[in-house]
């Protein structure tokens, strides 16, 4: 694979763009919205100087890297000559079939189809396509050049060969594959999600504040974030989607929201995104 798209400019997307370009991949970044197409590029070219800084790039590798990338707000176009498209729009799954069913009609026909998605069944995404056993999920964390893990879902009908290469792929970013089926919220947020949804309950019970939840699970555990700041920089209403989707998908109440989640959201203190969750930012 030389060359990819990733559809979608927001926090994830760039981060994915941002990896792919500094591992010598030419990435097409697609978004409707050409102003979240520059916001991208800027925090792109912020957070690659954050690297440099460091020390782990040069200031040259970092203009390379810029110049792998170019920008489109047309699917058709942005789409049409890659060997694999990541979608990374909104956690929304009428949203994923519609920009699945574009990227399908106008991807190569060998051209691999790969969803960012936290939570949302590969199966059902690769349904709305022609070429299901090329659909795969890859799901990258937050904040992806420094998070080592890609999640990779195989949906009922990705092949081996899919699953293989997309395993190779990630090799190659320098991240590691962990390979896991198609359930709902998968592993990661299976697990994550049923943590952060309990500390919510804990707070909202009044048995300890934000602060002391957080420090425990920090010097008890070893997070380096708690639940609830990390509930904050996740985005309260993308936890309460991947909650409401385990909740649905399984049937099972354990899953179900903390009311004190759904007020908040409802109340557009979405964490630190819109300046206040259990936090003010
Ligand atoms: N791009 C490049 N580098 C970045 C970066 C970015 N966006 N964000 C942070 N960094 C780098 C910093 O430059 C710094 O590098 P050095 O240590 O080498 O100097 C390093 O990462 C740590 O950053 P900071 O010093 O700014 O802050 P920190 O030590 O508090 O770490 C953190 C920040 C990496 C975010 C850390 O708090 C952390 O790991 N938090 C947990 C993150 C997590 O759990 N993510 C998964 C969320 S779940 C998800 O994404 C999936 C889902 O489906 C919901």
């Amino acid at each position: 694979m030389k060359k990819i798209a990733v559809v979608g400019a927001g926090t994830m997307g760039n981060g994915i763009a941002h990896v792919f370009a500094q591992k010598g991949f030419a990435v097409n970044l697609i978004d409707s919205n050409a102003s979240a197409l520059e916001k991208a590029i800027n925090t792109i070219d912020k957070n690659l100087d954050r690297q440099v800084n460091k020390g782990t790039i040069n200031a040259e590798d970092k203009v390379i890297a810029l110049q792998q990338i170019t920008t489109f707000t047309s699917i058709e176009i942005g789409v049409s000559d890659v060997d694999l498209v990541i979608e990374a729009a909104t956690e929304n799954s009428e949203i994923k079939k519609s920009i699945f069913k574009q990227i399908d009609s106008f991807a190569k026909p060998e051209c691999i189809l790969a969803t960012n998605t936290s939570s949302i069944s590969i199966t059902q995404l690769a349904a709305v396509t022609a070429r299901p056993s090329k659909v795969i999920g890859m799901h990258f964390m937050n904040p992806v050049p420094v998070m080592k893990l890609v999640e990779i879902i195989n949906g009922k009908e990705t092949s081996e060969t899919t699953s293989n290469t997309i395993v190779e792929l990630t090799n190659q970013l320098g991240k590691i594959p962990c390979v896991v089926q198609d359930a709902p919220g998968f592993i990661a947020n299976r697990i994550l999600m049923p943590m952060i949804n309990e500390a919510i309950h804990a707070f909202s019970e009044g048995i300890s504040d934000a602060a002391t939840i957080d420090q425990i699970m920090k010097l008890g555990m070893a997070h380096p974030m708690g639940p609830l700041q990390l509930a904050d920089y996740i985005g309260l209403d993308v936890c309460k989607n991947i909650l409401d989707i385990m909740h649905n998908g399984f049937k099972n109440d354990k899953y179900a929201p903390c009311p004190l989640l759904i007020k908040m959201v409802e109340a557009g203190k979405l964490g630190v995104k819109t300046g206040e969750g259990f936090y003010k930012y």
